[in-house]
């Protein structure tokens, strides 16, 4: 069968650690594919940059708008973040004009996800984005389709590698928050602008995404309640210590009863966590999710949460999927069937 033909944009830590996997793992991924899979056109800002990858056999497209309806491209990738602008316009048109989309880009899904989804159903276009929640641990796969038999009633876990890399970096080597951000940022797991990583809006995009997927219901960033690590002082973390817990950026989604229905209650926030318990162990950019399933009981998803090669193990994986025929519902469900849960007062818990 003929290759799936990916135009590219993005060529930062994300994009150039695809290109890498497809290069290292070729045959393994047209094995899993049943085809292969080859990055045909890019697009970044700057043509000129050394990338240390070869790009000598693809073609830069002029423009975004180009890229997304490129006839030579059954699928488009978006690596380049922001929920708006560049990223949504390319998004917009490539699934308007049939394209398949796969995107690590939470931000745009947290704000738009909806759109999106019902851009794919009318136009019959494939829409995946694995690597927007928890870099290379498949979360969304696990909650969309191996926890699909169960009502879930609670999402939480550490969803910011970044902030977690901060907190448990501090914690270990009282290393100044400053210093341990900027080395965050030198690996390649904060985002472009690192404020959202430390202010916990990045935990809160894919916090709203995994609820979304969990409890069937309507994307509602907005009615995420978060507060972010700024604040936190290495002597938080000491004091925390001397009585038995960790700090840790954790966010939470419970899906309660209501006097109307079932309510949603989202927040994201610093958390003391005792030091038995599971996320205490959570360690570096790692990130944890727990999902509450009432037949599964207690699901544990761990492992990378940023970073060039396990986010883009995920974006390889739903490239793998798109090849293979296996789209399915973006949230699970079709865009009409999910709920608008009314929203609960987070208030002080
Ligand atoms: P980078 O900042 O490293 O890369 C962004 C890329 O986008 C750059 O190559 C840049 O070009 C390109 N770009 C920016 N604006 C445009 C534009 N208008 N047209 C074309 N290209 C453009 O980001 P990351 O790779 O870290 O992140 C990419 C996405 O993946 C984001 O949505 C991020 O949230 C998400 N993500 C990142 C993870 C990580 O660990 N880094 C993990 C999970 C998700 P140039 O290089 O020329 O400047
Ligand atoms: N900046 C994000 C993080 C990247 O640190 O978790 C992965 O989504």
């Amino acid at each position: 069968p003929d290759a799936l033909r990916v135009g590219m944009a993005g060529l930062g830590t994300v994009g150039v650690g695809v290109l890498r996997l497809l290069e290292s793992n070729r045959d393994l991924v047209r094995a899993r594919a049943g085809r292969g899979i080859e990055v045909v056109a890019v697009s970044a800002r700057d043509r000129s940059k050394d990338r240390g990858v070869d790009l000598s056999r693809v073609r830069w497209a002029d423009s975004l708008a180009e890229l997304a309806s490129d006839e030579d491209c059954d699928i488009v990738v978006e690596l380049i973040g922001g929920a708006e602008g560049d990223a949504l316009d390319l998004a917009r048109a490539a699934l308007s004009q049939g394209r398949g989309l796969v995107t690590a880009n939470k931000a745009l899904i947290a704000h738009h996800g909806l759109e999106m989804a019902r851009l794919a159903e009318e136009n019959a276009a494939p829409l995946k984005f694995e690597a927007a929640v928890a870099g290379g641990i498949p979360v969304v796969a696990g909650l969309r389709e191996g926890a699909a038999a169960n009502a879930i009633e609670r999402i939480y876990g550490i969803l910011n590698g970044t902030s977690n890399y901060v907190l448990s970096e501090m914690e270990a080597s009282g290393a100044d928050f400053g210093d341990v951000l900027a080395d965050a940022q030198a690996m390649g797991y904060a985002e472009a602008d690192p404020a959202f990583d430390v202010d916990g809006t990045d935990a809160a995009h894919k916090l709203a995404i995994l609820a979304a997927i969990g409890f069937g219901s309507r994307i509602d960033f907005d009615a995420v309640s978060v507060s972010g690590i700024a604040e936190v002082r290495a002597a938080d973390i000491a004091h925390a210590r001397t009585l038995g817990f960790v700090i840790r950026l954790v966010g939470v989604a419970d899906c309660e009863d209501g006097p109307e229905g079932a309510r949603l209650l989202q927040r994201v926030r610093p958390c003391l966590v005792p030091k038995q318990h599971p996320l205490a162990h959570v360690t570096g950019p790692t990130n944890a999710v727990v999902a509450e399933g009432d037949f599964a009981g207690r699901l544990l998803f761990q492992g990378a949460g940023a970073g060039a090669g396990p986010t883009a193990s995920a974006v390889v994986a739903d490239l793998i999927d798109i090849a293979r025929g296996r789209t399915g519902h973006p949230f699970s469900l079709p865009v009409d069937s999910l709920v608008a849960m009314e929203r609960a007062d987070p208030g002080h818990r």
